[in-house]
């Protein structure tokens, strides 16, 4: 049996980040991983393979769309699909190996295993048990299941299997219109799938500004997926090779079917606990199977902190690892904080969507007087030169304060221009204050600050 300051359950990007932390406030520390490697589903099966695989069909899409009008002529480059999987792996390897440096480095062992908690300060791994002052619960999540459908990770696929598919398909069916689904689905549609999205509700992405929903769903439109909107997925039906895909359209009832060569099941994800005990313990979870924490991250059970997807939340590596970090401070006695009114939140598709803070339904809910300033990226000289006038920045300032409360960009690079109005919320920043900032020129970031210009007395460059 050893004894430690701090066991972490996962080593995802809560968990390594949390033991990371831990192990640099002295602590000694120690985490428990089943998988083979280190990261979680962020680095083995999430963020890291997805943004490979849109990073190269992204490129692909460019040599086939863009290159010849700027005078770069010749063949464009063929898929070959196999060496695509291998750089994604490399990818992936690169950075789980990377947590196992950093690992040694701060002198955290990792306890290869599965874990459960039979009793408070105590977590069992196999057969053996060990000692710990205080437990992080960093477990992660799973796929949701949907009713009728049936997943062999061949043919009807949940993200895992759509990152390690053995051929590029011709007819993709993706079930869900959220993240994953977009993201996936833009990679597929870009080697050359057909690729069809049954979603549930009328808008893709749910809880996006709604200006942002339509210009994605039009951009996605116009590079070749397809949309069917207000769609049930009743069941599939699959074979080896090929799958039938049942649903009916909620406004008459109707039912339809759609063949495809691969099915993505994209209809959330939910927490992991299972083997943990924590039933057992009398860990208190919510309503909607999370595990219940305070204002500090500490479960119903004294000792026991839980982080990350598993508890509740937007289930994003970076909120995973802001907690983590947070939760560290809070154990090693100071003060651990996390601003859940600033986590943005970004797509990777081309064009990017980015977003942070209110939305105009949050805010007119809320009853707040709120002021709205656009720009186009047609008005930005970089991004028209690089092809990606297509899209906006939009910004919410309060009508008196002129605060900044929320942004939704969608454009070139919007997953980097987000972390500006990150930064200006962080320090309660006007409209103004990002509209007196000098921007260099010819950049993209000039289209926020255009935006924080409309706030005011108007945009230049519109
Ligand atoms: P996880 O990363 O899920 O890690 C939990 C770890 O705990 C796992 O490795 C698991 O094996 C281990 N574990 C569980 N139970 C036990 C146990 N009993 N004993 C030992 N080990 C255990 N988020 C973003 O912010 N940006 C993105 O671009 C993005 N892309 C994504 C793409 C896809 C396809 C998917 C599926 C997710 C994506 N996400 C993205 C979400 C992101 O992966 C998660 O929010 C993040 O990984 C959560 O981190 P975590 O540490 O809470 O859990
Ligand atoms: P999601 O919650 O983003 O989207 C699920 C979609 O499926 C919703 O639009 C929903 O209306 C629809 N849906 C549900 N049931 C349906 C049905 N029966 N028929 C048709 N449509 C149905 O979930 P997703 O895409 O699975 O992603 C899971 C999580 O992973 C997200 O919460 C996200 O935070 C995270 N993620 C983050 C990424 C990023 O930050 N770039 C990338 C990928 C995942």
């Amino acid at each position: 049996m050893s004894s430690y300051d701090v066991i972490v359950i996962g080593a995802g990007p809560g968990g390594y980040v949390a033991a990371i932390r831990c192990a640099q406030l002295g602590l000694k520390t120690a985490v428990v991983e089943g998988r083979e490697t280190l990261g979680g589903t962020c680095l083995n099966v999430g963020c890291i393979p997805s943004k490979a695989l849109l990073h190269a069909s992204h490129m692909l899409h460019e040599a086939e769309h863009n290159f010849a009008e700027m005078g770069l002529k010749g063949k464009s480059p063929s898929v070959d699909w196999k060496q695509m999987l291998t750089y994604k792996q490399n990818t992936i390897d690169t950075n789980t190996k990377g947590i196992e440096f950093l690992f040694k480095k701060n002198k955290i062992d990792w306890l290869k295993g599965w874990g459960s908690v039979p009793e408070a300060g105590k977590v069992k791994v196999g057969e053996e048990v060990h000692e710990a002052k205080s437990i992080i619960i960093a477990s992660g999540s799973e796929p949701s299941a949907l009713p009728g459908v049936e997943v062999d990770e061949k043919v009807v696929v949940t993200s895992t299997g759509a990152l390690t598919l053995n051929k590029v398909p011709k007819k993709l069916v993706v079930i869900g219109a959220g993240v994953i689904g977009l993201e996936l689905g833009s990679v597929y549609a870009r080697l050359g799938a057909e690729v069809t999205v049954v979603e549930f509700l009328d808008a893709i992405t749910p809880g996006m500004d709604p200006e942002v929903q339509k210009t994605f769903q039009r951009t996605l439109k116009k590079q070749g997926m397809k949309f069917v909107m207000g769609a049930a997925v009743q069941k599939t039906e699959a074979t080896k090779t090929k799958a039938k895909v049942h649903y009916k359209l909620r406004k008459d009832d109707s039912e339809h079917v759609l063949d495809a060569d691969t099915v993505l099941v994209a209809t959330g994800r939910k927490p992991y606990v299972e083997g943990l005990g924590l039933e057992a313990l009398n860990v208190e979870m919510t309503k909607r199977g999370q595990i219940a924490v305070n204002g500090t991250w500490q479960t119903s059970v004294p000792g026991v902190y839980a982080i990350g997807d598993v508890i509740e939340g937007p289930m994003l590596a970076h909120k995973a690892e802001d907690e983590g970090m947070a939760v560290a401070e809070v154990i090693a006695g100071k003060h651990g904080h996390v601003n859940y009114g600033v986590i943005p939140g970004v797509i990777y598709t081309a064009p990017e969507v980015g977003s942070v803070g209110e939305t105009e339904a949050t805010l007119k809910e809320a009853g707040r007087a709120y002021k709205v300033g656009k720009f186009s990226f047609m008005g930005n000289a970089r991004a028209k030169a690089n092809f990606a006038g297509d899209g906006f920045v939009k910004i919410l300032a309060d009508k008196d304060t002129d605060r900044i409360l929320g942004a939704h960009i969608i454009g070139p690079a919007a997953g980097e221009l987000i972390h500006e109005i990150c930064v200006a919320m962080e320090f309660g920043a006007s409209a103004q204050d990002l509209a007196l900032t000098c921007h260099a020129h010819p950049t993209y970031s000039e289209a926020v600050r255009e935006a924080a210009l409309a706030c005011g007395d108007g945009p230049i460059h519109m």
